[in-house]
């Protein structure tokens, strides 16, 4: 069974890690950036389909130390490309190199393209190989002398969904906005909001996770492409995603923003996505916040007043958001920020905080959490999704600096 690779923005391992096993894969090695696991061909598909906050999967195709670029090239001219590349193969290859003596990537990426070519051109026959045919987009990673060698099967990353034909100021990527749900205790059976929506993201994602809808559902990935790959395998997967959509009735996911074009974008991207009809949007500050639901959870991705001239104006919204917080007592919140005086500003300590990127941008992700909801009995909760309370790791009261 060959190596995946599910590749990871910086603090949402432990949550790929956690939607690995829920889909069934046992074998996995966490580390910083990915996540190693062992998959047969269905799995390609299956994790393309599924992974929410995974930004690609790649097919690892070998791992060995090599300190110059004589080795390097014997070893990947050894390896048999010809299994998975066919004599049509577009063959791209980007080359990462950290604290290693191989050191220039542009001569890694000439020299595992030669040894490829070569292994490739005295395996067909050719001269030249013509490259017309599918990609194969090949990931090389030297760290501290090792080399891992690797396949692109995703082809665009992750986070394109589909369903964002037009985003608003500043989105949230679609994957860190589903690390984000994955890492708070929302789930279906609990009333969401997100009082800042923009384009939609945090709802959107919340309704396709609260139906089990898998994120890829409605995309292409470019592993589709492979002969090597038979057809059956994405046709199951596929079939597999459409019979595990949830239809039972879900708790309401609410979305409101002050800007009413962000609110008719975000609707539009709903309706892309195929949950418009889960998800009540309207056009309101954050100052009428008001939820007569229990025991709900509040995710966000507010302004962060980075631009000069806006810091006042995002304070203000977080004294606001910490009144907000103080009128539903039963409430969990969850707050992605990179303002250093959020949590003075708010005016409650966080149970924990935990970095996160938002782009190239520091945040913190506060997470405040309110009172367990009393226990539901079983029969009223919709089955079958693989979707649990937990977050990605079982720390509920520890707070993290
Ligand atoms: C960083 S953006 C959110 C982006 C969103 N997460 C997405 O993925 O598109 C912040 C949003 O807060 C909204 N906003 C600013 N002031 C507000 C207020 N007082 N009440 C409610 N929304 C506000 C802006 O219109 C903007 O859409």
């Amino acid at each position: 069974m060959p190596d995946l690779i599910a590749t990871a923005a910086f603090g949402l391992e432990a949550v790929v890690d956690r939607e690995l096993e829920r889909l069934g894969y046992a074998d996995r090695v966490v580390e910083d950036g990915k996540v190693t696991f062992a998959g047969d061909e269905s799995a390609i598909a299956r994790c393309n389909l599924w992974l929410r906050s995974a930004d690609r999967v790649l097919l690892q195709i070998d791992e060995f130390a090599a300190t110059d670029f004589g080795e390097l090239f014997d070893r990947v001219e050894a390896l048999p490309w010809e299994e998975w590349l066919p004599r049509d193969a577009a063959i791209p290859v980007e080359v990462r190199a950290v604290r290693s003596a191989i050191r220039s990537p542009r001569s890694g990426q000439a020299i595992v393209k030669k040894a490829i070519v070569t292994r490739l051109g005295r395996v067909y026959g050719l001269n030249q190989l013509p490259e017309t045919g599918p990609r194969f987009p090949i990931d090389v990673a030297i760290v501290a002398d090792n080399v891992t060698i690797a396949i692109d099967t995703s082809g665009d990353g992750l986070h394109k969904r589909g369903y964002r034909k037009t985003a608003g100021v500043a989105p949230l990527k679609e994957t860190l906005a589903a690390g984000m749900l994955q890492l708070s205790y929302w789930k279906r059976d609990r009333t969401f909001a997100d009082p800042f929506c923009g384009s939609g993201t945090l709802p959107i994602e919340a309704a396709m996770l609260g139906r089990n809808r898998a994120p890829g559902l409605d995309r292409r990935f470019l592993a589709e492409e492979w002969p090597a790959l038979p057809r059956r395998v994405w046709d199951e997967a596929r079939s597999e995603a459409k019979n595990a959509i949830i239809t039972d009735v879900i708790a309401p996911i609410v979305a409101s923003d002050i800007d009413q074009k962000a609110i008719a974008t975000a609707r539009r991207n709903a309706e892309t996505a195929g949950v418009a009809r889960d998800i009540e949007f309207s056009t309101k500050p954050i100052s009428q916040f008001r939820s007569s639901d229990e025991y709900g959870c509040l995710v966000c991705n507010p302004p962060y007043g980075e631009r000069l001239g806006e810091r006042g104006e995002a304070e203000e919204l977080y004294r606001e958001l910490g009144s907000a917080f103080a009128r539903s007592p039963t409430w969990s919140f969850y707050v992605l920020t990179s303002h250093p005086a959020f949590q003075d500003l708010v005016g409650r300590r966080p149970d924990r905080r935990r970095k996160l990127y938002n782009g190239r941008i520091e945040c913190v992700y506060y997470q405040f959490y309110g009172p367990r909801p009393p226990k539901c009995p079983p029969a009223t909760l919709p089955q079958g999704s693989g979707v649990d309370a937990r977050p990605a790791r079982a720390d509920h009261d520890r707070v993290a600096e």
